[in-house]
């Protein structure tokens, strides 16, 4: 069986990760093998790095790098391995995640994050569909409020996320693999769209 990479994107407070319990069981219910993951993390070097990224202030180019340097670790120990087994991938941010929050949110240069994708990425690896939780950053800063201790990302200002919004919008707008969920809607009608969009695309498989 053909392995499937899935990611799951959006600014913080969308709830995306709130539904990866679902989907996780979707596939298994299908007979597919699951390996869930996040970025950054999903080694013990990658968790490492996240750490620091999460919580130390640094400039743009070494939070770039420790972004991409905990992706190639991640890419190379788990994401091929399981994609290579035929399993169905799914991870919480990827690629998409560094042009939003460091190119699009910061304003770092996008040509060296491309670059360094290139590097990291080979072929390139992309993801064969990206669940884009579209919210607006109001709503999502409503949201996030109160929920836990916000971290060194979920911390910023809301045109921050006006910006990290619009950098989901231009990839989105410019790659097919994307699919925008309104992510404003209801717990229920969300994962009705998620369906939706998985069985348009004959994801599913059969039972
Ligand atoms: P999470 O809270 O959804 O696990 O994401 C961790 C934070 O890291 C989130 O605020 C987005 C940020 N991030 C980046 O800035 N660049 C990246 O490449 C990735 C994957 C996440």
């Amino acid at each position: 069986m053909k392995g499937l990479f899935l990611t799951l994107e959006g600014i913080d407070g969308a709830g995306k990760s709130s539904h990866i319990d679902a989907l996780e069981a979707l596939f298994k219910a299908r007979g597919r093998q699951v390996t869930r993951t996040r970025e950054p993390g999903g080694t013990p070097i990658a968790e490492t790095l996240r750490t620091m990224i999460l919580t130390q202030p640094m400039d743009p180019l070494t939070e770039s790098l420790l972004v991409f340097a905990a992706r190639r670790d991640h890419i190379v120990r788990v994401i091929e391995p399981a994609l290579a087994r035929g399993e169905v991938v799914l991870c919480d941010r990827f690629t998409d995640a560094t042009f939003a929050y460091q190119g699009a949110g910061h304003g770092f240069d996008t040509a060296v994050l491309s670059a360094l994708e290139q590097w990291v990425q080979g072929r390139p690896l992309q993801p064969d569909i990206t669940l884009w939780f579209d919210l607006s950053p109001e709503l999502a800063a409503e949201r996030l409020a109160g929920a836990r201790l916000p971290d060194k990302f979920e911390s910023q200002p809301v045109e921050f996320f006006r910006r990290v919004a619009a950098g989901y919008a231009q990839r989105a707008a410019a790659a097919s693999r994307f699919v925008r969920i309104d992510a404003g809607q209801s717990r229920d009608q969300v994962w009705q769209q998620i369906e939706a969009a998985l069985a348009a695309r004959g994801l599913m498989g059969s039972r």
